[in-house]
């Protein structure tokens, strides 16, 4: 670097630098934050981020402790002319066992409050707790209520102030649940079913997603949360139970729609019907249950709005839409694509 006669360096190149390096990162300050753990709403959440700072403010000590010494011993002990090496320490006896010991009470003031946190959420009372059967497919969520008799995919219903019971299982391969303002993440196990218990303490929708690698659309298998007022969530679940509108009442293309939907195509697995279910007419499980699908916000594991282009689009090929989709492209023609649109469309 050099220096002009004030003894200030030229430093325009690399103040520019500096400059620009803050204003990007300050723009991450900027709201709103739909996937931040640091904006909890709800106690799960609010201890996780208790926990986080916690642990940030012991890092902070250490951080600012060890440079003080690192500083003080640069400064102290540097080389000088006529001035003898140092003395080097050894077998110091209380240096020893005060280093031993620093660390691990940070150690036990972490983990304390870890443990507290975990048996919390792992004791939590659930006999009041809306149980809910999350399962993890292939790349797109399946949301049980058991209660209700209702069954949905990637748009999950709370209710304000009562307390949710998640119990987590996979279909196939590995998934974590992450809806980073209410709780997790939590892996997904086929075989094996994990809870998260936490009460939703506002009323909104929150964005949730997989944060476990599980295939070529990991990154596309999110989901929606939804808290409701109690009386909101009370019509969801009324509108989600009603049966479907009887065959007479459909319109004409919305009757070719629903031919479309039930009919047996070769191969078999290229029907509809093979793995979806709609109540009253098939009861296929490999792919989203579609009733009410109409009334969704988002189809294909959470990634396109639920319009009818979208779902044109999808019908006609899936994994154009959504990479390595397991839905297969099965050929329709554009006539059954809109009949399709039109019948699934009605289903709200
Ligand atoms: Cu499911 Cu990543």
């Amino acid at each position: 670097m050099k220096f002009d006669r004030h003894g200030v360096g030229s430093t325009k190149p690399l103040g520019v630098v500096v400059l620009v390096t803050v204003l990007v990162a300050l723009t991450g300050c900027q709201g709103p934050f739909p996937q931040s753990t640091f904006s909890p709403t709800s106690e799960f959440a609010d201890d996780l981020n208790g926990l986080f700072m916690l642990i940030f403010w012991w890092g902070v000590v250490v951080f600012v402790g060890v440079e003080v010494v690192v500083l003080y011993v640069l400064y102290r002990f540097r080389a000088r002319p006529d001035v003898p090496d140092p003395t080097p320490v050894h077998g110091h006896t209380a240096l020893e066992i005060a280093w031993t010991l620093a660390p691990a009470m940070i150690i036990v003031f972490i983990a304390v409050p870890t443990i507290q946190v975990l048996w919390k959420d792992a004791g939590a009372d659930t006999s009041d707790a809306l149980q809910i059967q999350v399962v993890g497919h292939q790349w797109w969520w399946e949301f049980r209520y058991p209660e209700y008799g209702i069954t949905t995919a990637n748009d999950l219903h709370l209710l304000q102030g009562r307390p949710v019971e998640l119990q987590l299982t996979s279909a196939d391969v590995i998934h974590s649940f992450w809806l980073p303002r209410l709780g997790g993440k939590r892996d997904m196990m086929l075989g094996r079913t994990n809870r998260l218990v936490f009460t939703p303490d506002s009323v909104g929708e929150f964005l949730g997603q997989c944060a476990e690698f599980c295939g070529t659309s990991h990154a596309n298998m999110r989901f929606r949360a939804f808290v409701h007022a109690p009386a909101d969530f009370a019509s969801w679940v009324e509108g989600q139970a009603t049966p479907p509108a009887p065959e007479a009442t459909l319109s004409e293309l919305e009757q070719q729609g629903l031919e479309a939907f039930r009919a047996v195509r070769t191969p078999a697995s290229n029907s509809c019907i093979a793995c979806h279910a709609i109540r009253g007419i098939s009861f296929g499980v490999l792919g989203p249950d579609l009733n009410h699908v109409g009334s969704r916000s988002t189809l294909a594991g959470g990634i396109l709005d639920n319009t009818a282009e979208n779902l044109a689009g999808w019908l006609r090929d899936p994994a154009a839409m959504k990479p390595g989709s397991l839905m297969p492209a099965i050929g329709l023609s554009e006539e059954e694509i809109a009949a399709l649109v039109a019948y699934l469309r009605s289903l709200q």
